[in-house]
């Protein structure tokens, strides 16, 4: 099991270039599944959930991989798809894995996977993904932990609106739709960008999608598609984690390569702790010079609100912040597992439900800590840069799920830290 070690006080600077967008390059990656030809993908980050998606891919008989001479490159061809089911050892590597159920069923008709595994953060059901197929004509039968797929004819499109913006049944019946026949037309649908990336990614491939990134996704169903070349949206949450890193530790730094509107809401609340934020085009120009201060209240909410994802990094970086900040987690219901670590840290925190208050210490210290989730994992190191003395991060498995190379980005940054 590998550890991150970080010697914590160092002030960060620098400029960065930040990675594609995991929550892009996931669905996209299932996505290609409908396009039965050749996607080429620039921008794709190095990630384990990203190894995971190609193994799929691999299993149902396509090629995938990446390219040898562009790091970020990734190869994938779909002609050959002689599966329609996945392993229930590949379903459990990544939740996300469910973003296959609405590509291949809108393929072939068919899909047997077993239900993905919850994760830390929450139980993750799927209800209003499979409530949504059945209203397109598919069979779905759930039995012994298995979903079981079977749409005889062509899926219909048809009238969906969704009792919750959930991001993965937006992108779930956006893939089931593209090929249907008629119009599929989501409302209440969830906004996040990633969702408009997917949409342009398979317009590219000769698709009809309208409206994808509003509330409202209007898809034609086509005959069929082509492959095409893509580049991966940036990621806004890597870029978060990178700006908390620095709220935490103090310093300077410029996050390029991302879209700064992306981080709206996150932006106000470093703004509102303190910090200096500065956007251009393409770039954050952020500073952290003086001691934060505490943030009254912080709620998560789905985009363009506070997300969820930056939810344990900032907390980690107001844990020094001068006063109390308070959190209240409403989109998933077990997200606070970083919080009995940042206390091992000294960090003052109790939670209740969906609240947290952080009240602010002078100083945090050093701790053999775990990761117990990706981004909580993430909070972990960036009150680890904050702390006195050297802290010991193991459970690294979850942070390689979604941050490629993340002590060579914030060793490019001056942080003291590597990886055993
Ligand atoms: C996506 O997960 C992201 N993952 C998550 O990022 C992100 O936290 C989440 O959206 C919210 O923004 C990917 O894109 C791969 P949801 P997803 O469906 O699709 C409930 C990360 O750290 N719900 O919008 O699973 C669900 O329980 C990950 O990168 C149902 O009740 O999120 C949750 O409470 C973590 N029934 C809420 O909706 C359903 O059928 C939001 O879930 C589906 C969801």
């Amino acid at each position: 099991m590998q550890k991150l070690i970080i010697n914590g006080g160092k002030r960060l600077r620098g400029e960065i270039t930040v990675q594609g967008a995991k929550n892009a390059a996931l669905p996209i990656l299932a996505a290609s599944v409908l396009c039965g030809g050749e996607v080429v993908l620039h921008n794709c980050p190095r990630l384990s959930d990203v190894y995971s998606a190609m193994r799929i891919l691999t299993y149902l008989g396509c090629g995938a991989g990446f390219d040898g001479t562009e790091k970020n490159t990734v190869t994938v061809n779909t002609s050959v798809l002689d599966k329609y089911e996945i392993s229930d050892k590949l379903m459990r590597e990544m939740r996300s894995s469910i973003f296959f159920l609405g590509a291949l069923v809108g393929r072939t008709g068919r899909c047997r996977l077993s239900f993905p595994g919850g994760c830390d953060i929450g139980r993750r059901p799927i209800d209003i993904h499979i409530s949504a197929l059945r209203k397109m004509g598919v069979t779905v039968n759930e039995e012994y932990g298995c979903i079981d797929c079977l749409c005889e004819n062509r899926l219909k499109g048809a009238k969906i609106p969704l009792s919750f913006p959930s991001v993965g049944a937006t992108e779930n019946i956006i893939l089931a739709a593209v090929l249907a026949e008629g119009t599929t037309e989501i409302t209440n649908a969830a906004r996040e960008p990633e969702i408009a990336c997917l949409a342009e990614f398979l317009n590219r491939c000769g698709a009809d999608i309208r409206g994808a990134g509003s509330s409202t996704v209007v898809i034609n169903g086509v005959s069929s598609l082509h492959g095409c070349e893509f580049e991966i949206m940036p990621d806004r949450i890597a870029a978060a984690t990178y700006l908390a890193c620095t709220a935490a530790a103090g310093g300077e730094i410029i996050v390029k390569g991302c879209v700064p509107r992306h981080l709206d809401a996150v932006n106000a609340v470093f703004e509102q702790s303190g910090c200096s934020v500065h956007c251009t085009e393409d770039s954050v120009f952020f500073g952290a010079l003086k001691p934060l201060k505490a943030v009254d209240i912080i709620r998560t909410m789905v985009y363009p609100g506070f997300p969820t994802d930056c939810q344990a990094f900032v907390m980690a970086a107001l844990c020094r912040g001068e006063g109390t900040s308070v959190f209240v987690e409403n989109i998933f219901e077990n997200r606070y597992s970083h919080t009995e670590e940042l206390r091992r840290m000294g960090a003052d925190i109790r939670t209740e439900g969906k609240v947290a208050v952080v009240t602010g210490v002078k100083r945090l210290y050093g701790a053999k800590i775990s990761a117990p989730d990706l981004r909580g994992g993430a909070g972990l190191a960036a009150a680890a840069l904050s702390a006195e003395g050297t802290s010991e991060i193991s459970g690294v498995c979850h942070i390689d799920r979604g941050y490629e190379d993340i002590e060579g980005v914030l060793s490019s940054l001056g942080a003291d830290i590597r990886r055993i």
